[in-house]
């Protein structure tokens, strides 16, 4: 997730651009750049870390010209850096591309554009889009788009400019936001309408596949093949605020939503349903490693830890390794045996987290190999650990992870059915049928949300209660501590979560009419111990409420209330089931009218012990 912001018209476009890039630093921030045609030559300033180091560069050098383009980003190939941060640039520096998305043929493409004589300065897959553009390009830059975007795969909004042309910025959406601002005698590109809104509040918002030709006076929207595309101009009502929470009210509601498309960024390019095959060509880890591994240990905090436990599962179901998973703040001080032939994959949403680093370096004091799964490029744990997954979700704002949670999900999911494969613990045929549903569970996560407002109506009716029991077994015992998890943080309600089948060993005393149970009941092979479960909890005078498969009747004769979710084989059921309990948790704190996206005491990233 990075932010773009492109003008054309009379205004100094270099102001103009860092205004808009500073309402999208939420989509990304760890360099940024800009490119402006000046006097028929292009001018780049480029800088690593937050925009205002941009903008110190700037106020000693000042740039002029009255089109360009810029970039605030979030980095997904290549660390953050100068020569990986946007604009990039063709050989002949005259062609300039600011890009937010994933290219996924980029490697393939870079080795043929290299193999030709091209010279690439940057790691970013974004560079082959300058290099396929000056391919094509003779004379017409629109065409030149054109041609290299029927050579990309993937996903990308886009901005392009060519000092041969100053009167014009070619941009093109597939996949990725992108919308057009209408001004009076200029006009404008940006990732999201918060840029925007100073400077006009009509908006064309593009659709995919569309390519847009830009000059001060003119809008084109046009398809691949040069025809006009008929779009609405929306007029938009919103404040500065609404607009960067994308017109929801809190951060957390927003990154619920962004979920389906953020799982599906994690696993683009790296997995794929035709072939049945993953690709993580990011790690460094020889197959013979993978096929020696006598242990995986999982060390993570937070939420980060109930992603570990559900990748106990995964990866002693697929791939038939035994796992350990372990808190940070345990591990490090309980001398925990480091067997060399074993690997340490931490989790971590920042790459930040104190404990978690220490793990690390503990870890790696003892000579077993490291992996981090990560959102953050660049962060402490991404430099120290052997080798990084990344997981692609973008700025995670709200204090309480929830698209972290199933990007990492994803990101173990990726792993353990690579390694399932490499060590055969897995047939192709099972590996291809696995990899067809995980590809298929963004699209079954719109249809969770779609029960937002039923699960809203639900927390008003339970918002009152001051005790909360979630339960789970099996896969699904990390969603009952996750949900339990996400409702103390915002709401401040004490909740508990619990391995169903222990209850009866003390917990079940707590329960009477004043502790609502949910239940995480989902179709699996422990179906019927956890209708055992809820048989019990009712007995004691409990309400119970129910997250179940699709069109399961025995649930609602059995609980007070459901919430159903698609059906899926039980491994992927976690990613799934952990959406109601974050809407849930969610509205309840918003009834409550508590501070859902900084709780009280609690921060982001935990840098201290
Ligand atoms: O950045 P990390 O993933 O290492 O953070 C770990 C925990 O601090 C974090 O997951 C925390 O538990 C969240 N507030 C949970 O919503």
């Amino acid at each position: 997730m990075c932010g773009i912001v492109g003008y054309i018209g009379s205004k100094n476009a270099g102001d103009v651009i860092i205004d808009g890039l500073s309402r999208l630093e939420y989509r990304g921030y760890d360099s940024a750049g800009i490119a402006v045609i000046s006097e028929g030559k292009i001018d780049i300033r480029r800088s690593v870390g937050k925009l205002k180091q941009l903008v110190y560069q700037l106020s000693k050098n000042e740039l002029k010209g009255a089109t360009g383009i810029g970039h605030t980003r979030w980095a997904t190939h290549g660390k953050p850096s100068e020569e990986n941060a946007h604009p990039h640039t063709d050989c002949s520096g005259k062609i300039v591309v600011v890009h937010n998305g994933i290219i996924e043929n980029y490697l393939e493409l870079k080795k043929r554009l290299v193999s030709e004589g091209h010279k690439f300065k940057s790691e970013t897959d974004t560079e082959v889009l300058a290099h396929l553009v000056e391919e094509s390009y003779k004379g017409d830059i629109f065409k030149a788009v054109v041609a290299a975007l029927s050579q990309v795969r993937g996903t990308y909004a886009l901005g392009v400019i060519c000092s041969d042309n100053p009167g014009e910025i070619i941009a093109a959406r597939q996949d990725a936001p992108l919308i057009a601002g209408i001004g009076d005698n200029e006009n404008f590109i940006a990732s999201d309408i918060p840029a925007l809104l100073p400077y006009t509040r009509k908006m064309i918002f593009l659709e995919e596949g569309d390519i847009i030709r830009l000059s001060a006076s003119k809008i084109e929207v046009l398809n691949r093949k040069g025809e006009e595309q008929k779009r609405k101009i929306q007029n938009i009502a919103w404040d500065a605020v609404q607009a960067e929470k994308g017109g929801f009210k809190h951060f957390m509601l927003k990154e619920i939503f962004e979920q389906p498309q953020t799982i599906q960024d994690t696993f683009r390019g790296r997995m794929n349903p035709e072939t049945g095959k993953i690709e993580l060509g990011e790690l460094n880890i020889p197959v013979e490693a993978v096929n020696n591994l006598s242990k995986i240990n999982i060390v993570a905090c937070g939420t980060s830890y109930h992603a570990g436990l559900v990748g106990k599962f995964l990866f002693e179901n697929l791939a038939k390794i035994p796992v350990e998973v372990d808190i940070a703040s345990e591990f490090r001080y309980r001398e925990p045996i480091i067997d060399k032939n074993a690997i340490t994959i931490i989790i971590s949403q920042s790459g930040e987290t104190a404990d978690t680093l220490a793990a690390l370096k503990l870890v790696k004091s003892g000579n077993c190999r490291t992996l981090a799964i990560c959102n953050v490029m660049g962060s402490t744990a991404s430099r120290e650990a052997d080798d990084t997954l990344y997981t692609r979700c973008g700025p995670e704002i709200g204090v309480a992870s929830t698209k972290a949670f199933t990007g990492q999900l994803t990101a173990l999911y990726l792993l353990a059915i690579d390694w399932a494969s490499k060590r055969k613990a897995i047939s192709k045929e099972k590996a291809e049928a696995v990899i067809k549903e995980l590809w298929e569970i963004p699209g079954r996560l719109n249809e969770v949300l779609k029960a937002s407002e039923d699960i809203h109506a639900l927390a008003k009716e339970f918002s009152g209660k001051r005790d909360f029991l979630f339960l789970g077994r099996n896969v699904n015992y990390p969603i009952a501590l996750e949900g339990a998890l996400k409702l103390k943080e915002i709401s401040y309600i004490h909740a508990e979560g619990y391995p169903a089948g222990e209850m009866k060993h003390g917990p079940i005393a707590l329960i009477d009419e004043n502790m609502p149970v949910m239940v995480i009941a989902t179709e699996s092979k422990v179906y019927e111990k956890i209708l055992g479960n809820i048989e019990e909890a009712k007995a004691r005078g409990g309400t119970v409420l129910a997250i179940a498969s699709e069109g399961d009747t025995q649930i609602k004769a059995k609980t007070t209330r459901q919430i159903f979710v698609p059906r899926v084989d039980e491994i992927f059921s976690p990613i799934l089931n952990v959406v109601p309990t974050q809407l849930f948790s969610y509205y309840v704190a918003v009834v409550l009218g508590c501070d859902v996206d900084q709780p009280r005491n609690l921060a982001k990233s935990v840098t201290v012990e």
